[in-house]
Parts: C-alpha cells; sequence; structure tokens
C-alpha cells in the first residue's frame, strides 16, 4: 500500500498538486461547497492512478485542488463507503494520499441521523467523539510504520482547539451549532427504530455510514480531524419517520450555505 500511495502522490504531484494544508472530505449532499473553492485542478478519480472509483447518486468522484480560505486545499467530492463493497483499506486510501502530500489537517463532513431530542433536521453538529461500530477495522492487518504506529492512540480524535475554533466563528457570525458523539454503522439501511434507539443507548447523539475509518486512518498518520456533520433525519424513540436518500440529500443542501461559510472562515483563520 505504502508504494501504491506513493505512485499516486507522484502523479498527483506531477500534474500541479503542491503543497497543499487542508484536506476536505463532502460528505453526502455538502458537494457543492466545492462552489466556495477557487479550482486550480480537478481529477476524476478515475483518472487517478489507484483510486478507487465512486458508485453512489450524488458522490460525484472528484478530487480538487484550489485554494479555499486563502490556503491551498485538496477536497475530495465524493467518498468511498464500506457498504459500497470496498475494503476498509480501499476506502480510506484518499486520506493516505492527502497526508504523504503533506496535509496535516483533515476537515470532514457527513450526513447522519440525530438521536439527540434537542436536534433538528438541518441541524449542523459539531463531532466531539465517535463511537466504531463498522465490523472491520482499517488498521486490522500488519501494520506499516511508516504511515504510523501499531496502537493508535485516540483520546481526541476531534482537535478540541478546532472544535472550540469553530464554535467561536459560528457565534461570531450568529448561527447556532450543535456538538455531539457520532456513531457509525456500516448501513446501507438506515435504522431501524431500534437501532436508532441502540444508537441513543450506546451514548451517541448520530448515526451515519461514513467519517470514522476516514479519521482512525487519519489518526494513524497523526493528522488533526475536525469532523462536521448534517442532521438530515431524526430517529427519536416514539417517532418512527421515513428517510430516503433524497430526503437526506435535500437537508443536507439547507445547510450547505452555513457550513460553507463556516468551514471558509475556519481555514482563513490559521
Ligand atoms: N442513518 C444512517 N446514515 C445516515 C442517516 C441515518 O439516519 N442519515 C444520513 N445518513
Amino acid at each position: 500500500m505504502f508504494n501504491k500511495v506513493q505512485e499516486t502522490v507522484k502523479f498527483l504531484k506531477e500534474k500541479g498538486l503542491t503543497n497543499p494544508e487542508f484536506g476536505i472530505v463532502l460528505g453526502t449532499g455538502l458537494g457543492s461547497l466545492v462552489n466556495y473553492i477557487s479550482v486550480e485542478k480537478s481529477f476524476d478519480y478515475g483518472d487517478i492512478p489507484n483510486f478507487p472509483v465512486s458508485t453512489v447518486k450524488g458522490h460525484s468522484g472528484k478530487l480538487i485542488y484550489g485554494e479555499l480560505g486563502g490556503k491551498k486545499i485538496v477536497a475530495m467530492q465524493g467518498r468511498f463507503h464500506y457498504y459500497e463493497g470496498w475494503t476498509m483499506q480501499e476506502a480510506t486510501f484518499p486520506i493516505r494520499v492527502m497526508k504523504i502530500l503533506g496535509i496535516d489537517n483533515l476537515i470532514v463532513s457527513n450526513a447522519s441521523g440525530g438521536v439527540n431530542p434537542k436536534f433538528s433536521v438541518g441541524d449542523v453538529m459539531l463531532i466531539t467523539d465517535h463511537i466504531n461500530f463498522m465490523p472491520e477495522h482499517p488498521l486490522r492487518g500488519k501494520n506499516d510504520d511508516r504511515f504510523g504506529p501499531r496502537f493508535v492512540d485516540m483520546h481526541e480524535p476531534y482537535n478540541l482547539k478546532y472544535i472550540a475554533k469553530f464554535e467561536a466563528l459560528a457565534k461570531a457570525k450568529n448561527l447556532p451549532i450543535q456538538k455531539g458523539v457520532y456513531l457509525a454503522l456500516q448501513g446501507p439501511t438506515f435504522e431501524t427504530p431500534a437501532e436508532y434507539k441502540m444508537v441513543k443507548t450506546l451514548g451517541a447523539d448520530a448515526v451515519g455510514m461514513s467519517t470514522v475509518p476516514e479519521v482512525i486512518v487519519a489518526k494513524h498518520m497523526n493528522m488533526v480531524c475536525l469532523g462536521i456533520s448534517v442532521i438530515t433525519d431524526l430517529g427519536i424513540e416514539g417517532k418512527p419517520e421515513t428517510v430516503s436518500h433524497e430526503e437526506v440529500q435535500k437537508a443536507a443542501k439547507t445547510a450547505e450555505k452555513k457550513i460553507s461559510d463556516l468551514v471558509t472562515a475556519f481555514i482563513a483563520s490559521f
């Protein structure tokens, strides 16, 4: 894998992708955050050596290089989910590429189902911590010390200073923000009422099908992470509601401007 990552990084550098400072993973419905980026280069995943190619509707599958908030950034427009059939190593390959490109800061976004009764659809939740409830682990297997250690410290998966900074920016802009724990299940089914209840009982505020493997791999490589989730539906006990991918995308869109403004201001503040 290390050699594959090197090969991909070499390709991207030769194409002019140099000195990025921030990596961004654009989640479901948030892909148009890309409109805030002054794009210098855009690569279809299919054209990047060793990259998996995304299959989900609404995940267009492009690696974007450009400027946001006055900094060079690399953004993934479309991510790789475990439920699509990728191995955990494949799904997190682009995060390895970002790190070897020189990126130390990772911003991950997603859509999630809220189980905290104080949440509403369209809320933006900063992820303060996560629970890995995926059936596989991206670091299972022989460890490659060139990426990071065998046993990875996870005492602060989402950087507390970044969370505080983001919160302060939201406050200054009068944009309300939630905070909470994100629990990852493999999907692709949305949760049953009993599963939403389980998620809440386990101590989470929101549930989704992504992000946790990426953050684990980022922490393996000592990256600093900020996680942002849009609450696109609610799994509140006694109030079962239908959920569809279309509704999730629609609800995520409503938070798009807020998140885009805040992420831009966040990056600009460095
Ligand atoms: N569950 C899992 N994943 C999701 C949800 C949900 O309710 N909403 C958006 N992604």
